[in-house]
């Protein structure tokens, strides 16, 4: 649709959602539109970005649209090897999916291109949900894929999200590295990203808690050494007992809406209070929030607050987030999801 003034100049085109508290989602300025032929080239130019980058080396698992970090409002795509998998959040990316398709296809070779749904997202869009192949056939079962020598299985068809959390690859990275001989916790697990991280770095021994007996099937299936849980994070965590040498904590996001916020505070507060409660001795803890309400600035003092009642002061090592694929448009701050702690606590 056009985007007018108020004196009825052109301003530019986007996606109308009559639905959703976002009306337009703006695609590009000016009079002229370049219609659906926008999407096919910012989709090949996002394609072209990721090829051959550095950084993106050695892994079979790679998004290939960041939403509006590519320029693509509604629509996130991850590759595993020669599947392609679609997410689509909005009314006009939905009613484009053949268009987006045909432009995955020629831009990457792949072989089959699947569609998952983002529910929730396409509820408050008044736009049924889709899943199931585009092109090709549904695979039969989770895919493998190598991360940095590391393997994993991307469960395209019935895990969350796209199948894998790409966006914990340079966090899995340090897990790998800070494993050796330590007592590892990896809360949240899903499939096992971190746990299996630190199985290959030699950790001495690794339990991994999730709530989803789904995730966990698929984590068991690699075979590694690790005490996978099915239980509440929360619950497992109050009870634990103390001696842990590196701890994870990854929940699902606590803050989807704004009004969120305190009560997530609250919940984050809890897990990182009890993390400590259960660190060794100079513990590495490595803490996330995944929304763009919880900021680094909140989170940081989430942690201070969690570290004081704890009576167990932190240095913070560094601060962690998505990777290269995962661009953040600069008039798009929402695109910052994910915040990282890297803490260490002191004595
Ligand atoms: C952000 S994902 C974790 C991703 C994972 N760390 C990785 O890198 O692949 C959040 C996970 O929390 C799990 N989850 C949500 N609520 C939970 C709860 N109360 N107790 C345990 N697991 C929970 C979900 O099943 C999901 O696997």
């Amino acid at each position: 649709m056009r985007v007018l003034s108020a004196e009825g100049e052109v301003l530019g085109h986007g996606h109308f959602s009559p639905h959703s508290q976002i009306r337009v989602r703006l695609l590009e300025l000016g009079e002229q539109s370049s219609g659906e032929a926008l999407l096919t080239e910012r989709i090949h130019a996002a394609v072209k970005r990721r090829s051959g980058h550095p950084l993106l080396e050695g892994c079979d698992g790679v998004r290939l649209v960041h939403a509006e970090g590519d320029g693509l409002p509604g629509l996130v795509v991850d590759r595993y090897r020669d599947t392609v998998v679609l997410r689509v959040g909005t009314a006009g990316m939905a009613r484009r999916r053949e268009t987006v398709a045909d432009a995955l296809v020629e831009a990457t070779g792949a072989s089959r291109i699947y569609e998952r749904g983002d529910a929730a997202a396409l509820r408050r869009e008044g736009e049924a949900v889709q899943e199931g192949p585009l092109r090709g056939e549904a695979p039969q079962e989770p895919i493998a894929i190598v991360e940095r020598g590391r393997q994993y299985l991307a469960d395209v068809v019935s895990g969350q999200k796209t199948g894998f959390y790409l966006d914990q690859r340079e966090a899995r990275n340090l897990v790998e590295r800070l494993a050796p001989g330590r007592r590892v916790l990896d809360l949240f697990c899903y499939s096992g990203g971190f746990a299996l991280a630190a199985a290959k770095g030699g950790a001495q021994s690794i339990v991994a808690v999730d709530g989803s007996k789904q995730a966990l099937v698929v984590a068991e299936a690699s075979g590694a050494v690790v005490d996978w849980v099915k239980a509440d994070a929360f619950r497992f965590l109050r009870a634990a007992e103390p001696g842990f040498d590196l701890l994870i904590i990854d929940p699902p996001p606590l803050a989807r809406r704004k009004s969120d916020v305190k009560r997530a505070s609250r919940a984050y507060k809890d897990l990182l209070l009890h993390g400590l409660r259960c660190a060794a001795p100079d513990a590495q803890l490595l803490v996330f929030a995944c929304s763009h309400h919880v900021g680094p600035d909140l989170f940081r003092k989430i942690v201070f607050g969690a570290s004081l009642d704890a009576d167990r002061p932190v240095r913070v090592l560094g601060e962690l987030g998505a990777p290269t694929d995962h661009p953040v448009a600069l008039d798009h701050p929402e695109g910052r999801y994910l915040t990282g702690l890297w803490l260490e606590a002191i004595g």
